[in-house]
């Protein structure tokens, strides 16, 4: 970059991108407020709890200019349970420059950084959720995984078997060990849940069962974001479909549910009922760590009984990836794009509907993938 004459050549006084110190956080938290939520009554902090915390510092990035800071993002591990093994996914976010300063590369740089310490810190991909398709395709990212997401535009369930709590003053505890039985789910502690329960514009409802136990619940809003959207929820399908029809009548509005797209019982059960349902996209993802992927898809594959799949990258000699191969004992099928790789791990569709495979190679690669990937809305940043 080249500064106009007498004047400082613009790439020496910016300092970063690099972690924000101790005594820096406080600013970072009111340059993402005043940027990202100007006129809000509350600040960035009260609504990503858990990625902007004080203690997660050292996971954003920020370039400083004179003592102030003028672009940043933020990536939050979260340690995935998935039935194909356990994940390590870096979600980015709360990615903005300052006016001032935009369409210099401020961001690019950013980005770029948290991807490298995501990848020193060993995780597998990185998602975001986003509109600037272009820009992050630019750095490698494509939109890849499904999402669900259902109309509850009716009442879905007669059951009088359960009563309903509405209030965020709920055990964190009982909420947490619903979470847990989800076969796809992050690693949450009884603070994490207890800081999600405090983030403005969240509305959550649960059910009780007639012994006074916890059988579900489910969040409605997000601070700024998901206004009308349950984007968590746990339990039973039961005692979940009573509590949405409880919470459509207490909200006197129809609301949306997302929901991965394994979560078929209750998909067909609110398909049933006559509720439309529209699929999409679960955010933009990008490939950090193939071979430790392609070790999980392959341990996976075994345990179903699957032993000759193919799913490799090789190289030229200066390590560039010229190709990866994919197919089941002697059918190889190869490309040298990794938005191939990325549908074909991440879906949303099925293998055997993006490429022309031969019977036997079709029926492993469906058995095997799309991975079950999600990441529940309290848990995107
Ligand atoms: C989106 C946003 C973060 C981009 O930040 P930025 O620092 O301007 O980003 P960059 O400069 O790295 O890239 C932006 C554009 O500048 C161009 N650019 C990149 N490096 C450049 C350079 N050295 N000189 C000039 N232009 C450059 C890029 O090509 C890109 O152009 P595009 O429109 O074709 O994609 C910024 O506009 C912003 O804060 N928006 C509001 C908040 C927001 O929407 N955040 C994203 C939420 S997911």
């Amino acid at each position: 970059m080249e500064g106009s004459e007498g004047s400082q050549p613009v790439g020496l006084k910016f300092e970063g991108p690099r972690a924000p110190s101790e005594n820096e956080w406080p600013l970072v938290i009111n340059f993402l407020t005043k940027s990202l939520r100007p006129g809000n009554k509350w600040s960035m902090l009260d609504e990503y709890p858990t990625s902007l915390a004080r203690s997660q510092a050292h996971n954003m990035r920020v370039i400083i200019e004179d003592g102030n800071v003028i672009a940043h993002a933020v990536f939050k591990p979260i340690i995935l349970k998935t039935p194909m093994g356990v994940f390590k996914v870096a979600a980015i976010g709360s990615v903005v420059t300052a006016d001032d300063y935009r369409n210099q590369g401020h961001s690019t740089r950013i980005i770029e950084s948290c991807l490298h310490a995501a990848r020193q810190a060993d995780c597998d991909f990185a998602i975001l959720w986003t509109d600037l398709f272009d820009f992050y395709r630019r750095l490698g990212f494509e939109l890849a995984g499904g999402e669900v997401s259902i109309a509850i535009d009716r009442d879905v369930s007669t059951s009088t078997a359960f009563t309903f709590n509405d209030s965020n003053r709920v055990a964190a505890d009982a909420i947490l060990r619903v979470f847990n039985q989800h076969s796809v789910a992050s690693h949450r502690t009884l603070e994490d849940v207890r800081a999600m329960l405090a983030i403005p514009n969240t509305r959550v409802s649960t059910a009780w069962d007639q012994t006074g136990k916890l059988v579900a619940y489910a969040v409605e809003g997000k601070g700024a974001d998901l206004d009308g959207y349950i984007h968590e929820w746990g339990g039973s399908n039961e005692a979940l479909l009573s509590l949405l029809t409880h919470m459509r009548k207490l909200q006197k509005r129809d609301l949306r549910l997302m929901a991965p797209a394994h979560a078929q019982n209750l998909i067909a059960t609110l398909k049933a009922t006559g509720c439309a349902e529209h699929r999409g996209y679960l955010g933009m993802i990008k490939i950090l760590k193939t071979d430790s992927i392609f070790a999980k898809v392959h341990r996976f594959a075994k345990s179903q009984g699957i032993n000759d799949l193919i799913l490799t990258e090789s190289f030229t000699g200066d390590r560039a990836p010229v190709k990866f191969e994919f197919g089941r004992g002697s059918s190889r099928y190869s490309t040298d794009s990794e938005t191939d790789l990325l549908r074909l791990v991440f879906g949303p569709e099925k293998p055997s509907t993006q490429h022309k495979f031969d019977g036997p190679t079709a029926d492993a690669l469906d058995k095997v993938l799309p991975l079950r990937l999600w990441i529940w809305g309290w848990d995107s940043v």
